[in-house]
């Protein structure tokens, strides 16, 4: 082959080699975006177009989604796959095992620039903070949801995951953890939470604020996660084949121990107290917690408030009783803190450290 031509094929192999290791945003071509399907009401049908409530859950496949955006052609290269395919109201820990792995094989890939996961609505807060923690990797991850069925009059869905791929493929999402992105903005999975039943614009982050916005085509970020997450974690679930029980117990006036006693007779080996106000004890359930403490279960103290910090040794001697307080993570959300944690530690101290830091 003439000496002309080989350098010219090796030129192109090269161009190509580069073209694929530069990140997209960096060589000016699209990125590669990987669809997660898991199911949700993104993936729903109604009777009818007004069918709003009442529909079915997770009826269509990653594919039928995808097409209904052809949008989604002009900002990325999309592949999808469907992981499982659930109302997401029956998410389990044998579904994250499964769905967290998929996430880290694929963004160990060079040729995949970010991931979008489609998910119900739910416990889409859930999944999002057990991958914030668990994900290797600083490429975004964009969970999304749609409030709507896919049949419906405004069904939100087609916007939410058009909006998802723009963020999964954008230099401004590097290394902002896991992101939950629906209604055009952008929360962190670490604070938000689903805060109306049907309302497209049901995802908030209280007090602590939206990440930022995705407003005609462009993905805007104003703050960043403070907490570590993905590469900054140390909990790893890559050699996990489940996780180990842990439960919530609801806090209310005249409450008693019956449920408590309950979770621990059948072995569950942390407990979060979703307290009244600063994450308080009545004195029907303290006892029980802490003869489960004595019997090795960890403790977290959380709150049913929503909002602020549950302070270690405020409305309860943490240190006495050597309880957890769960810092501003609500209840749903320290369960997976503690979940993980129990991985790696049953040392109280050790947990409480990783409660201010995660
Ligand atoms: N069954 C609920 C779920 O899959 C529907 C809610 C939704 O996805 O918006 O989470």
């Amino acid at each position: 082959m003439p000496f002309i031509q080989t350098c010219l094929r090796a030129t192109a192999g090269l161009c190509l080699t580069v073209a694929v290791l530069v990140p997209a945003w960096a060589a000016e071509r699209l990125p590669n975006v990987t669809i997660l399907a898991t199911g949700g009401t993104i993936a729903g049908t109604g009777a009818s177009s007004t069918t709003t409530v009442g529909y079915s859950a997770a009826k269509l496949g990653v594919e039928k989604l995808i097409a209904s955006v052809p949008e989604l052609q002009k900002v990325a290269n999309v592949r999808g796959e469907q992981v499982f395919q659930i109302a997401s109201e029956n998410m389990n820990n044998d579904y994250w095992l499964k769905l967290a792995k998929r996430v880290n094989t694929l963004l160990a890939q060079e040729d995949v620039d970010g991931v979008v996961i489609t998910h119900g609505t739910d416990t889409i807060e859930e999944t999002g903070y057990f991958l914030d923690l668990v994900v290797k990797s600083q490429k975004p991850v964009v969970i999304v949801g749609a409030m709507r069925p896919a049949t419906a009059l405004s069904a939100d869905g087609p916007l939410n995951l058009y909006n998802a791929v723009l963020i999964a493929g954008s230099k401004e999402a590097v290394g902002k953890g896991v992101l939950v992105a629906l209604n055009d903005q952008i929360n962190a999975a670490r604070d938000v939470t689903k805060a109306n039943t049907s309302s497209p614009d049901a995802f908030r982050t209280g007090e602590l604020g939206y990440l930022g916005y995705v407003q005609g085509g462009r993905v805007v970020f104003y703050r960043s996660p403070i907490r570590k997450h993905t590469l900054q974690s140390e909990f790893d679930i890559s050699k996990l084949e489940s996780l180990p029980q842990v439960d919530i117990v609801y806090g209310y006036a005249n409450m008693n121990r019956i449920a408590l006693d309950a979770l621990v007779a059948a072995g569950a080996r942390g407990i979060v107290h979703a307290g009244v106000g600063n994450g308080s004890l009545a004195n029907a359930v303290k006892p029980g917690l802490i003869e489960a403490r004595k019997k090795g279960v960890l403790v977290v103290r959380s709150s049913r408030v929503g909002q602020g910090i549950v302070a270690r040794n405020g409305e309860a001697n943490d240190d006495e009783l050597d309880f957890v307080a769960s810092d501003t993570l609500s209840p749903q959300k320290a369960r997976i803190l503690l979940m993980l944690a129990l991985t790696r530690s049953s040392d109280t101290k050790q947990i409480q450290d990783w409660f201010y830091q995660y």
